[in-house]
């Protein structure tokens, strides 16, 4: 079954805790962690200290992706704030070979990130070294924004690079899922859904959730 990993970006900031905890009720099966510098994106969101925060909430894996500038920097920081995935973007970094085997080393999944516009062969030389490829499907920066569909054929290219290679890679969406578009992403071949608002503001998160898992045939 595809895995489900809502985004604390777009639960209530003032009561994270509370928000954390309720995620595993809900079905989920990862915490998706959005942390944002100001630089790399305009926002500002969160950081290590506040992964540190919500750890003793939940025993689900917490998938941090980071929308950061020099993304070799914070490395030790979140794994001392027990992450789980530790996600940074390929236009963030020249060294996208050292920093994933450096999160390797920490002892975390290490994931890669591709902005819309960036083509999966940006990453092609280092996917035997990558436990997770997130392929954006929106403009990182914001919850709450529309998928951009165009970017679907990049999820198929991961798969069968994956299959042709032997790599072991999850592949991972991130941007506008929701019921609808949560079946474009599983039948392109994704492997974790990422949701933000669908998810958190649902009338019923739970039921939403078990919706998106039945989203892969
Ligand atoms: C965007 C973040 C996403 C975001 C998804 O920069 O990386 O994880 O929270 O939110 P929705 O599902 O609302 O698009
Ligand atoms: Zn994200």
């Amino acid at each position: 079954m595809i895995k489900i990993a809502p985004s604390l970006l777009s639960a209530d900031f003032a009561n994270m805790g509370e928000a954390t905890s309720r995620l595993s009720d809900w079905g989920s099966d990862m915490v998706h962690f959005d942390v944002m510098d100001g630089t790399f994106v305009p926002a500002i969101t969160f950081g290590p200290a506040m992964c540190k925060a919500i750890r003793a909430y939940t025993k689900l894996p917490i998938d941090v992706h980071i929308m950061v500038e020099h993304p070799e920097t914070y490395i030790e920081q979140f794994k001392d704030a027990g992450a789980d995935y530790l996600t940074f973007h390929v236009e963030a970094d020249r060294h996208a070979h050292r920093t994933l085997q450096a999160i390797r080393k920490a002892g975390m999944k290490a994931g890669i990130a591709l902005n819309p516009a960036t083509p999966v062969e940006m990453v092609e030389y280092v996917l035997s070294i990558c436990d997770l490829v997130l392929v954006m499907s929106v403009n990182p920066g914001a919850g709450g924004q529309s998928f951009i569909k165009e970017v679907l054929p990049k999820v198929e290219k991961l798969k069968a690079l994956r299959e042709k290679n032997g790599y072991n890679y999850e592949i991972e969406m991130d941007g506008g899922i929701n019921e609808a578009t949560s079946k474009l992403a599983a039948a392109s071949g994704a492997d974790i859904l990422v949701s933000g608002n669908a998810v958190f503001k649902a009338d019923d998160p739970k039921e939403m959730i078990a919706k998106m898992h039945l989203a892969k045939k």
